[in-house]
């Protein structure tokens, strides 16, 4: 023990003496630098081939940062690039290097499933892999820092960044929130890592009316109780930065609101990293109402805690003149200096600012299988079976003819989903299209004929007699449909969520074939499918899965992975339920009350949703079996431990993500009718039994009571363990006591 109490101690002292080390060179260079070059390093520009926001005129970049007044660049990518304006950089005065930024959302030139897609898969281990690997080819490209993970819970799927984050549920999200700050930072300092961004700081996926931009106001509660652990998830796991968020809250908008920057992100939970805000949102202040000019917000801004400025200009053009009439103290701006040249220290770039930009590197990590194997995996596990009724799934490699119909069969660009980076110079179309995933696995044993059908959006029905034609001649029909990748995303909310087009139509028209049809849905958001869910028997969401689309949906097509994806987000029957989620209250007249009038319920439509929270099929059967709970009663410092039997009662191995939910019965605020509190995915051969466990401590029994104290109360538990949120297939209850 001593050996170990010493040997910690050394570590602890190197790193003591590293971080003083860097903050010692901090302070040094800090002291060399003049008002100018200070507020320069809060400066942060896009490239000009690429612009994720409205763009800032700003033609004098180049000059600028020779002058030591731009700190970071973003959505400059490749080694090429990046070295060609750090060599800018290294003729400024005091040689400081530049920050490369870019929104590496779900792979750089691998592309991964989009996130909320990567959510249902529930495999944090491969979420975290699938940001590594991201993290190995933004590194090699000269790119320092990735502006994610998104860590906004929403329970709106009219927002269309939904598709960014991982849904609606806090204990889901937080945990993948960690799990992609760990991938992107790996080894935070080396040259395969990159810093992470924990956005949008904070509750932008509350936004009114699912609207992008739009207001967001919630109790400090809800805040506390619902929104911000996936925050502090993220920040637990290392997080070197936060982005603000262009919403306002509670009347004050992120981008100066001390409260979210100050008190509780610098304050409370003691960040020390820096918060750049998001693109242009200083300067938008203006816009919402909240200062008179740029000036204000430059002011608001500096003096809630936003660092760097985005594509504003704000502090460019005004932070000077504010230090000069006394309303901003120097000491603001050094803080926020020093938080931005600390993560330049530890990056190395002082050492080496080429550090990153090594062609032969960027050369193998854009070229390694590896990647492209990690893409196809991850994205077999974020498919979700919705529905195989005739267990038409798996399809037989025996089959002659499969028609392969509809409107997302042969693109190629759809599959990468929104925020797909466009990489300068490289092959960035390696996608592998569903159509060539489908010949890739079937080969020249089966006949693949294709017909588009229809268009996505367009009405025409001119296709369908062409689409008719092909199934005719098939035994079985694929149909690929959905909604277009650039339809969710930033500033893509929709007010209708129905498949768009004539899709509909073409699926009555393909089913009076009487032929099975398997029904592939392309989104990037939970869409409205009422007709298609009642009447079809073969539902499958594939979302965007990204580089290796067309071979993942091949190999849960032909059963070669059997699909164990599960929803992250509720779906809802029609746009008149949002919003809809699982874990909500129970109210004086729960919507499952017996009395047909008098219950919270509507009275045009059924209050439960059209698929729930946590659900997925699997081409086998699990059956869940022996709760044990090792006791029936606990103190706030004691556990219960959980065990059950997980058994494959079906024909094929296949995967279960085995979900934990508690019931608080009552509390001094309501609480939910339902909370996820723990999952495991576990694998199980056909006819294997395991018995898994989960271990309840007074974490899980915690919420944030009315005076934001984060407690237990004593009084009884309901734990449900299920498929699903509405799947619950074991029952139990325990008490908690003083
Ligand atoms: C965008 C997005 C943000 C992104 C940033 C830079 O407006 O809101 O998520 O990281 O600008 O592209």
């Amino acid at each position: 023990m001593k050996k170990l109490t010493a040997l910690a101690f050394v570590f602890a002292s190197v790193f003591a003496f590293s971080q003083e080390s860097v903050d010692q060179k901090v302070e040094n260079l800090l002291k060399k630098m003049t008002l100018e070059e200070k507020i320069g390093q809060l400066n942060q520009y896009t490239g000009d081939n690429a612009a994720t926001g409205p763009i800032t005129i700003n033609a004098n970049k180049q000059n600028e940062i020779k002058k030591g007044l731009i700190g970071s660049m973003l959505n400059i990518m490749g080694t090429k690039y990046t070295r060609q304006y750090q060599d800018l950089a290294m003729q400024s005065r005091l040689k400081i290097p530049l920050l490369f930024g870019l929104d590496v959302i779900h792979g750089y030139k691998t592309t991964f499933p989009i996130p909320l897609a990567e959510a249902a898969s529930w495999d944090l281990d491969a979420m975290e892999l699938s940001a590594r690997i991201a993290a190995v080819e933004a590194a090699a490209s000269g790119i320092h820092w990735t502006f994610a993970p998104m860590a906004d819970i929403s329970r709106d799927p009219r927002w269309g960044r939904v598709m960014e984050g991982a849904g609606e549920d806090t204990y889901l999200g937080s945990k993948i929130a960690y799990a992609r700050v760990k991938g992107f930072q790996g080894n935070l300092g080396d040259v395969n890592s990159v810093m992470a961004c924990v956005k949008h700081f904070a509750a932008y996926g509350a936004a009114v009316g699912g609207r992008d931009y739009n207001s967001v106001d919630m109790s400090n509660r809800m805040l506390w109780e619902t929104y911000l652990p996936p925050y502090k998830s993220a920040l637990d796991a290392g997080a070197a930065t936060f982005m603000n968020s262009f919403n306002d809250l509670n009347g004050i908008p992120a981008t100066g609101n001390s409260y979210l920057l100050r008190d509780i992100l610098k304050g409370k939970w003691n960040f020390q990293g820096f918060v750049v805000s998001d693109w242009g949102s200083i300067g938008e202040m203006v816009a919402h109402g909240y200062v008179k000019d740029n000036k204000e917000a430059a002011l608001s801004a500096i003096t809630a805690g936003s660092d760097m400025d985005m594509e504003s200009n704000a502090y460019r053009y005004n932070l000077e003149q504010l230090v000069k009439e006394n309303k901003v103290p120097v000491a603001l701006i050094d803080d926020a200096v020093k938080r931005i040249l600390r993560k330049k220290f530890e990056l190395g770039l002082f050492d080496d600012p080429y550090k990153f930009c090594s062609l032969e590197r960027e050369q193998a990590a854009l070229n390694n299988p590896e990647h492209t194997k990690a893409a196809r995996a991850i994205a077999t596990k974020s498919i979700v079976l919705l529905k195989n009724e005739r267990d038409v799934l798996p399809l037989s490699k025996g089959l002659k003819t499969i028609a392969f119909i509809g409107p997302m069969v042969k693109p190629k660009r759809d599959n990468h989903g929104f925020w797909a980076v466009d990489v300068k110079d490289v092959d960035s179309t390696y996608i592998v299209s569903q159509w060539e995933g489908l010949v890739n696995k079937v080969g020249k044993k089966t006949k693949v004929l294709y017909a588009k059908g229809c268009g996505v959006e367009d009405k025409s029905k001119e296709g369908f007699a062409d689409a008719l034609n092909v199934a005719s001649q098939a035994e079985v029909i694929i149909l690929s449909i959905g909604e277009n990748f650039n339809k969710s995303g930033e500033a893509k909310s929709k007010s209708n969520l129905q498949l768009p087009g004539v899709q509909v139509e073409l699926i009555k028209e393909l089913q009076k074939t009487g032929k099975p049809i398997v029904i592939l849905i392309n989104a990037g958001r939970p869409l409205i499918f009422d007709w298609v869910a009642d009447n079809m028997p073969t539902i499958v969401y594939t979302w965007w899965l990204g580089s290796e689309a067309g071979n993942a949906i091949a190999d849960v097509l032909f059963g070669d992975y059997n699909p164990s994806g599960k929803l992250p987000m509720t779906f809802p029957r029609t746009e008149g339920q949002i919003p809809i989620y699982y874990n909500h209250f129970s109210t004086g007249r729960p919507s499952f009350n017996e009395d047909k009038n008098y219950k919270s319920a509507y009275i045009d439509l059924p209050t439960t949703p059209k698929f729930p929270f946590g659900y997925g099929l699997s081409y086998t059967t699990f059956e869940y079996s022996n709760l044990k709970l090792s006791k029936k009663t606990m103190k706030n410092n004691e556990s219960i431990t959980v065990s059950l039997n997980i058994t494959n009662t079906g024909s094929v191995k296949g995967e279960e993500v085995v979900q934990l939910y508690l019931k608080d019965r009552f509390g001094s605020v309501v609480r939910p009718i339902s909370e996820l509190k723990d999952f495991q995915k576990i694998t199980l051969n056909r006819g294997e039994t395991k018995t898994i466990q989960f271990t309840i401590d007074n974490q899980k029994l915690s919420f944030y009571n009315n005076a934001l104290e984060f407690v237990s109360e004593p009084g009884d538990f309901d734990l449900m363990v299920g498929s699903s949120s509405a799947d619950i297939r074991l029952k139990d209850s325990f008490e908690l006591v003083k």
